[in-house]
């Protein structure tokens, strides 16, 4: 009997789903193998290289001897580092012990669902969301308990729609702005809104994902951890990866009441001691160091951000909300479902995006890999060129269905 380890899968491991957005990634590679012209708006990564004294803060870094383990929760000068950010870009009253590094804010995630959450308990994330929220709360055996919302409310839930979602069970609420995938940004009176919900609430705490805060080009960024009261009450999530520029460093922290921030630092414990040295050493140079590098990415992104929101605006039947941070557009493109390609009927988004990509050479993620079934995501990380190209090509696709 050949041995097949496939019996042997826990049932966490079975349950994980590679998630859309690598399916659209891997099915991209394999047409371009074959010689097809494709344009990719699906990855959500900068595509510009990590500024220049980032790289030599790194290299300084190696050169010193900066290559054995780290402490657990992060070295004490970038803890600090985080904390006088924290505190004068974002009024946040965080100390040192606070701060909990992790190898990516993915990993910062994780720990936290895995210090809060356990099996019969609920996390609320908001759709569309991040796919990540979802598939940590299920690794931690949670039920994860989705509030929808349309373009229409411009991607955020009226309030009592999230208030009616929590139960007795309920520990977490997830709330990311600015948004992946929609591009949303909760202004200071609806973060208001939502601190009254949880004040109400006694059990439930807000895991404040804000690693998008520096790409914003509308509105100002409001930390949740700031509102009366709710520093106890908020888990903040932050990270390198897209502000600077720094996907492939892994880098990202928490900010957590000290309990919290204690039962973290055990799972980064766990899963891989400290993060990486030297990238912490360049962490604390991006912080302290010239912001120009991060401010003149932020005026390409808005460039691209006009012109994606422009091109969409141009194809009659897509609708779209206003796109005030991220790099991302979330069309909804419910008007296109149900329509003829050639004698096939396009009933859902991951249909209507396989066949842009086969047919029309244009790669871009289907909603449902965001919980949100009506819509696409485009990630305008990417040169104006292949935007515009890529533009063109959905306008063409989408405007043959029949
Ligand atoms: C909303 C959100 N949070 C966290 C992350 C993870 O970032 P990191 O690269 O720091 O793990 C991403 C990455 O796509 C993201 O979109």
């Amino acid at each position: 009997m050949i041995f097949d380890a496939t019996s042997l899968l826990s049932n966490r491991a079975s349950a994980a789903d590679e998630g859309a957005i690598i399916r659209m990634s891997q099915k991209t590679r394999e047409l371009r193998a074959k010689g097809q012209d494709v344009v990719a708006l699906t990855i959500g990564e900068p595509d510009f290289a990590t500024p220049e004294n980032i790289r030599d803060a790194a290299k300084d870094a190696l050169d010193q001897g900066f290559t054995h383990y780290a402490p657990v929760a992060g070295i004490a000068e970038l803890r600090e580092a985080i904390a006088e950010k924290l505190r004068v870009e974002n009024g946040l009253n965080y100390q040192a012990a606070n701060i909990v590094l992790a190898n990516g804010t993915k990993q910062a995630i994780t720990n936290a669902v895995l210090s809060l959450i356990g099996p019969g308990e609920e996390a609320i994330v908001l759709a569309p969301y991040w796919v990540s929220y979802a598939a940590s709360i299920k690794l931690a055996g949670g039920t994860c308990v989705v509030v929808e919302s349309t373009v229409a409310e411009n991607y955020k839930p009226p309030i009592a729609r999230i208030a009616a979602a929590i139960t007795p069970a309920t520990k977490l609420i997830f709330l990311n702005s600015p948004c992946n995938p929609t591009g949303a940004v909760w202004n200071g009176a609806e973060l208001e809104a939502l601190a009254d919900v949880v004040r109400k609430n006694p059990r439930v705490m807000v895991l404040a994902d804000e690693i998008y805060e520096y790409i914003l080009f509308e509105g100002a960024m409001v930390s949740f951890g700031t509102l009366p009261g709710m520093a106890e009450r908020t888990i903040t999530l932050n990270g390198f990866s897209k502000g600077f520029a720094m996907t492939g460093w892994r880098l990202g922290y928490a900010a957590a009441p000290l309990p919290v921030a204690v039962a973290m630092g055990r799972m980064q414990s766990i899963i891989s001691a400290g993060a990486n040295m030297f990238v912490q050493k360049a962490a604390v140079a991006a912080l302290q160091g010239p912001r120009d590098g991060v401010q003149a990415m932020v005026k390409m992104y808005k460039r691209r951000r006009d012109m994606v929101l422009s091109g969409l605006l141009a194809i009659n039947g897509v609708v779209i909300s206003p796109i005030p941070g991220t790099f991302y557009a979330f069309p909804d493109v419910s008007n296109f479902l149900g329509r003829l390609a050639g004698n096939q009927v396009i009933e859902t988004t991951d249909q209507l995006c396989d066949w842009l990509l086969e047919v029309h050479g244009v790669a871009v993620v289907p909603g449902t890999a965001f919980g949100a079934k009506n819509s696409i995501r485009l990630s305008f990380a990417a040169s104006e060129a292949d935007i515009e190209k890529a533009l063109a090509r959905i306008k063409t696709g989408l405007l043959a269905l029949s």
